[in-house]
């Protein structure tokens, strides 16, 4: 059995979607598991906040994909869920991470990435890092272009290039971490396969979608104004200016070759995202 946290989320419903997939024994923890009705997923109530929910979802449970919600609590989290699975006799901990998390001294939000490896790495149980860049999601998830009808992105990525990933590879990835031989104690970096900036991806969309979509640079001041006015605690308006930063110097360009490694196949382009998206696969 396999309990998958995170798992109604971008990355967490796609690594549930390919380890059913292969046919693999899932449990999703979810603070709404009927949510999940109907689905054909085993279901369990999971709420990092309330570590009493932890027990009963690691019963008989052999391997944990752990992906913690961007929070100043996550290294909490993380050591409260490795404490009770050290209990429950967990043999692998699957951790979704980020690339760049050994940089030095990085950023606020990699940094707490850092101190939850550590803990799952000190716990004495197998594990496996999952580290990707951007996710090609954020696009419609967060940035703001609407499949549906012309929109404009507001960003302060300036003119800077991201690899970003398609979340269905590192969904890929977990699975065959979580299913496969040989993964243990290693980190693998997981990047899409070309390096594109705002307009680029914008102008692959729009080609794909048929809608027209602006991008708008923005500085560093008006995007955490934006998200100060959403009510985001200012440690995370931070670390989101920080991570806009990334992309803004292309220190976000690299590419790895982490998907390739595990799944035998090359990583997914964007224009593979938006096509499968497009046709309603995603
Ligand atoms: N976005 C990026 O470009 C990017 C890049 C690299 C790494 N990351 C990392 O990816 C992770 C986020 O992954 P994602 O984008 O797939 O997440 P997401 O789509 O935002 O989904 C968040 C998930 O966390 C669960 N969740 C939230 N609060 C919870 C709580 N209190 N208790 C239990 N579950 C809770 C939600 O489940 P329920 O609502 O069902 O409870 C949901 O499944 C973060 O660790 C982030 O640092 C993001």
């Amino acid at each position: 059995m396999i309990l998958v946290t995170g798992g109604t989320g971008t990355i967490g419903s796609s690594t549930v979607k390919a380890l059913q997939a292969k046919g693999a024994r899932v449990r999703v923890g979810s603070r709404s598991p009927d949510k999940l009705k109907g689905q054909g997923v085993e279901a369990v109530l999971f709420d990092w906040e309330k570590s009493e929910t932890f027990g009963p979802a690691l019963q008989g449970v052999e391997k944990v994909f752990l992906l913690t919600p961007v929070s100043d609590k996550q290294t909490q989290y993380t050591q409260a869920l490795v404490d009770a699975a050290k209990k429950a006799g967990v043999k692998h901990i699957v951790k979704l991470s980020v690339v760049g998390v050994d940089a030095e001294p990085g950023i606020y939000l990699g940094r707490l990435h850092r101190s939850s490896e550590k803990a799952i790495k000190d716990s004495g149980i197998a594990w496996t890092m999952l580290r990707p860049t951007f996710f090609m999601e954020n696009f419609i998830n967060y940035y703001g272009a609407d499949p549906k009808k012309d929109s404009t992105v507001y960003a302060a990525h300036g003119q800077g290039k991201a690899s970003w990933v398609d979340g269905r590879d590192v969904g890929e990835v977990a699975a065959a971490v979580l299913t496969g031989k040989g993964h243990e104690g290693k980190a693998y970096e997981l990047t899409g396969p070309e390096a594109l900036d705002s307009v680029e991806v914008l102008t692959i969309l729009g080609e794909v979608f048929g809608h027209k979509y602006t991008y708008v640079p923005i500085p560093e001041e008006a995007a955490k104004k934006a998200m100060t006015d959403m009510h985001m605690p200012a440690s995370i308006v931070d670390g989101m200016a920080e991570l806009a930063a990334l992309i803004r110097n292309g220190w976000s360009a690299g590419l790895a070759t982490g998907v390739k490694d595990v799944l035998g196949r090359p990583p997914r382009s964007f224009k593979d995202y938006a096509k499968d998206y497009a046709a309603g696969k995603i």
